[in-house]
């Protein structure tokens, strides 16, 4: 796995470790039907196996650890939310969208297969999340199962995901203040990041009252991690990143390095860092995978 040289091994150990996990998942819940479908099914393998730094669902399985879940339950939520993150990434691509030919270093959905398979393979993804969550395998407790799929809802529809796109295709030439932006990526980026975390506290049936720690985390890395990537496509590097870069500037996208400019950009995503990491002065060791997450979210290059 790429990750940083000098990165720190507790969170290269635990990427690699969650990237296999996905990966094996994601190949037992898509068997390859041998009619029509199979098509489909081998559309949602390209994107869904074998790449991705697999960020959310190691998010939840930290979170889960200081609740003490059982791993096997975090990595399957986890892995619902990945399976919504896919599923964007294969309708952000298309060319009605971003119109990306590259995407995890290999041809997007739309160009290994055709864009009405890409629109399919999106919408059975995104399908395929909510039957994980629905699973006894992922929670025992049929009341955890539903708070489980009420939270990927939310942040996956008008108040999540689905809404931040929106608002990133009509603000694209228009000129919005920082406030905009920041609803934007909190919606379009935060929102998945943000239950990726929220998913630990529900497994661990922690009170909504006892989550706020959490939550502040989540926002802040949030929109560290959007912050990084705009400055990926400012200024990164399309071969270590998988995608392509440089062109946002050239789609009037409304983001943090067009509004702050690159250098106060970076100052932003550090700061965001710090405080992060300070809404974790409550937890000790058991803490640390979170710590060194949020300190990779902005170093990193891909
Ligand atoms: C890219 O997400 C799209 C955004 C939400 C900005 P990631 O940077 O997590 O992409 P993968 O999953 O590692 O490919
Ligand atoms: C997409 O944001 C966020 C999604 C919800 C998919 P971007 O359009 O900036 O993501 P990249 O740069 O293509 O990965
Ligand atoms: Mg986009
Ligand atoms: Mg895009
Ligand atoms: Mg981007």
């Amino acid at each position: 796995m790429a990750t940083l040289p000098g990165a720190d091994p507790l969170l290269t150990d635990a990427l690699a470790k969650t990237g296999r996990q996905v990966d094996s998942l994601f190949d037992a819940l898509l068997p390859v039907p041998e009619d029509g479908r199979g098509r489909l099914v081998e559309a949602m393998r390209h994107a869904a196996i074998g790449g991705g730094k697999r960020l959310r669902p190691l998010l939840t399985v930290a979170s889960a650890g200081l609740f003490g879940v059982h791993p096997h339950h975090a990595l399957r939520a986890g892995t619902a939310i990945e399976a919504v993150h896919v599923y964007s990434l294969i309708h952000d691509d298309l060319p009605c969208m971003d119109d990306d030919d590259l995407r995890r270093g290999k041809p997007t959905v739309h160009k290994a297969f055709d864009e009405a398979t890409a629109v399919l393979a999106g919408d059975a993804l995104q399908a395929l999340a909510f039957e994980i969550l629905a699973d006894p395998e992922t929670s025992g407790d049929p009341f955890v199962r539903s708070e489980l799929i009420a939270v990927l809802a939310t942040a996956s529809g008008v108040g999540g995901m689905a809404g931040g796109q929106m608002l990133d295709l009509v603000g694209e030439g228009q000129a919005f203040d920082l406030p905009a932006i920041t609803r934007m990526q909190q919606l379009k980026t935060g929102a998945l990041l943000g239950v990726a975390l929220e998913m630990g506290a529900v497994l661990g049936k922690v009170p909504p009252e006892a989550r706020t720690p959490l939550r502040g985390y989540a926002r802040d890395i949030g929109l560290a991690f959007q912050i990084a990537d705009d400055l990926i496509d400012h200024a990164g590097d399309s071969a270590a990143a998988g995608k392509a870069v440089g062109k946002d500037a050239a789609a009037g996208k409304q983001t943090f390095v067009a509004v702050l400019g690159e250098a106060r950009a970076r100052e932003q995503a550090r700061m965001l860092t710090e405080q992060a990491i300070g809404h974790l002065s409550g937890h000790g060791a058991e803490a640390d995978l979170l710590r060194a997450v949020a300190r990779y979210i902005v170093e990193r290059d891909r």
